[in-house]
């Protein structure tokens, strides 16, 4: 394993923080000098038209970006990710997300395995099952035709499956809809069952490591939901082989571990695998997106993955100074580490994609909330920022406000289609286009604000003038396509996974472990006995975690 580079150590990075300290940001100057900025900070990317000019860059500082992105080796990690090398250094692993959209018959041998084979004979278990759901040939144990797919599963095995399924509602089949339980708030599996007919439900449950308490939890409550529903109801007799049937014909399973899918009841011929390469958060192209292939279809899906793929052959082999997640990720590391940009707000104008930034909370921060390097010495500088957003105009009449006038710099992504999944007038007034004007109004209002000569010739009261000042000068990318269709999704997706690891590899982390989530787990294991009114376990408790417990079990009826 080769040392991460330190970043603060390169001549890019001098050269960036020198240009840092003599910017003097000037959106409105720098467009007025320079009538082919637009143009020049334009770049497509697949089906994405991406326009990089509202930000506070100039050609030399984007320049001495692309340099950094040499300078730690960018090029070279790329390479070592798409061919199978061990850059999952903390959890000894290939990282081959990028081999699950790889066509078939591409050539990728890894740790003596054909791995693009070995993706296309499951893809097409999971095609092949999903179509039998889809055309009624698999019912459930009655014999009824199946109509809600409930996913079971938490974080990767959960946000992009529910996200995805949103995003493409418009292409789901009539009469099959789909359900996602995540917490292990008994609330979400009530709310997600309580108006089911067991007779037409089929469960997925998702897990890589089938070992993940919220998911082995919600779905022992699912089958006994299940096997209660059929059995009050007469469905079936309630005998063992009875019940055996009724699991086999209501749930399946996503997993790596298929030896802990059998031990859970599920017939393992029922079960769709996939490997230790693909992390959690990288896996809604994998089996784990088996809901959403049974909700829109596997050519649908084909399609999703093909999105991606066309990503992955943008970010593989275009020069960096074109490459859009390449320099959108640099881009992020300028405000980051040289603003101190703290959060990165994601504001999709699309309501379908109402998911979207909770999907990419995951994607970006368990990657890149690291404090050490992928060689276990401390960062250098500061890591992953805080992803946040909400769907357009909703956040407009919520945080807006602190983007346009707030103390912090917020970059922000706006993401818009040309052409609406559902084209509705208003009167005359196609509600489309002013859903966009609103877009384009929100971004050109952050780059070029509004002075306060201009506030003044609006008429405004002099002592009120400050308070509707716009400073402009914060930064926005924009980011549009033709429509949300299957295609475009998979490239949104794989933009922001190659985002990441570009700012991963700046900071020499590993973007692919999560180990910042396994003291919390072991704890609420070990706390458990204590809540639930063991003494002794509670004695070895500090003084709050005690009082917050009694505090509990005092008012628990
Ligand atoms: O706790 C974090 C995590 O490990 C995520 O990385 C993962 O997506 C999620 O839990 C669910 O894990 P699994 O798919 O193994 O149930």
């Amino acid at each position: 394993m080769t040392a991460p580079v330190d970043p603060t150590t390169t001549a890019a990075w001098a050269k960036l923080t020198q240009l840092h300290e003599n910017l003097e940001p000037d959106l409105r100057g720098w467009f007025a000098a320079d009538p082919e900025r637009a143009t020049a900070f334009t770049l497509r990317a697949a089906d994405l038209f991406v326009d990089l000019s509202k930000n506070l860059v100039t050609p030399e500082i984007k320049q001495a970006l692309v340099e950094l992105a040499e300078q730690v080796g960018l090029t070279e990690r790329i390479e070592q990710m798409f061919t199978g090398e061990h850059i999952n250094v903390t959890e000894d692993r290939a990282v081959l997300h990028t081999a699950l959209r790889a066509p078939k018959g591409t050539e990728l041998e890894v740790d003596g395995q054909d791995v693009v084979a070995d993706v296309h004979e499951v893809l097409q278990k999971v095609y092949d099952f999903a179509t039998k759901v889809r055309s009624g040939e698999w019912t459930g144990v009655t014999g009824k035709r199946i109509e809600t797919v409930v996913n079971i599963g938490i974080g990767g095995s959960d946000l992009g499956p529910v996200m995805a399924y949103e995003a493409l509602l418009p292409y789901r089949q009539d009469g099959l809809t789909a359900r996602f339980i995540s917490n292990i708030d008994p609330t979400d599996a009530y709310l997600k069952t309580h108006d089911l007919d067991p007779e037409t439900t089929l469960f997925i449950v998702s897990s890589k490591t089938f070992g993940t308490l919220e998911t082995l939890t919600n779905a022992r409550l699912a089958r006994s939901w299940l096997l209660g529903g059929l059995q009050s109801s007469g469905a079936i007799s309630g005998d063992d082989d009875s019940r055996k049937e009724a699991v086999a014909k209501h749930f399946v399973a996503v997993s790596t571990a298929l030896d802990k899918v059998a031990a859970f009841g599920i017939d393992p011929e029922n079960a769709f695998g996939f490997w230790d390469w693909v992390g959690g958060r990288y896996s809604v192209d994998s089996a784990i997106g088996t809901s959403l292939v049974v909700a829109i279809g596997p050519e649908n899906f084909a399609d999703f993955l093909a999105g991606f793929h066309a990503m992955d052959e943008h970010f593989r082999r275009t020069p960096l100074a074109e490459n859009v997640p390449a320099l959108i990720g640099l881009l992020n590391v300028w405000y980051n580490n040289f603003f101190g940009a703290e959060t990165h707000a994601v504001l999709p104008y699309s309501q379908y994609l109402h998911r979207f930034p909770a999907y990419l909370q995951q994607l970006t921060m368990e990657s890149n909330g690291k404090g050490v390097r992928y060689d276990g010495s401390p960062v250098v500088t500061q890591t992953g920022e805080v992803f946040w957003g909400e769907p357009g105009t909703n956040g407009q009449h919520a945080f807006y406000q602190l983007i346009h006038q707030g103390t912090r710099l917020i970059p922000a992504d706006f993401i818009g289609f040309a052409n609406p999944a559902h084209p509705l007038k208003d009167g005359d007034a196609d509600v489309h286009e002013l859903f966009l004007a609103n877009f384009f109004a929100q971004t050109r209002a952050l780059a070029f604000g509004k002075t306060a000569d201009e506030v003044r010739a609006e008429g405004t009261a002099e002592e009120i003038v400050p308070a509707r000042v716009f400073t402009g000068n914060r930064p926005t990318n924009s980011i549009m396509a033709p429509a949300l269709t299957p295609s475009v999704l998979g490239q949104l997706i794989a933009l922001y996974e190659h985002i990441t690891f570009t700012e991963g590899t700046v900071w020499g982390i590993d973007s692919f472990d999560q180990w910042g989530v396994e003291l919390g787990k072991q704890l609420a294991q070990e706390l458990t006995p204590a809540v639930g009114g063991d003494a002794d376990a509670l004695a070895k408790q500090d003084s709050s975690t005690q009082s917050l417990i009694g505090y509990y079990r005092e008012h628990r009826s």
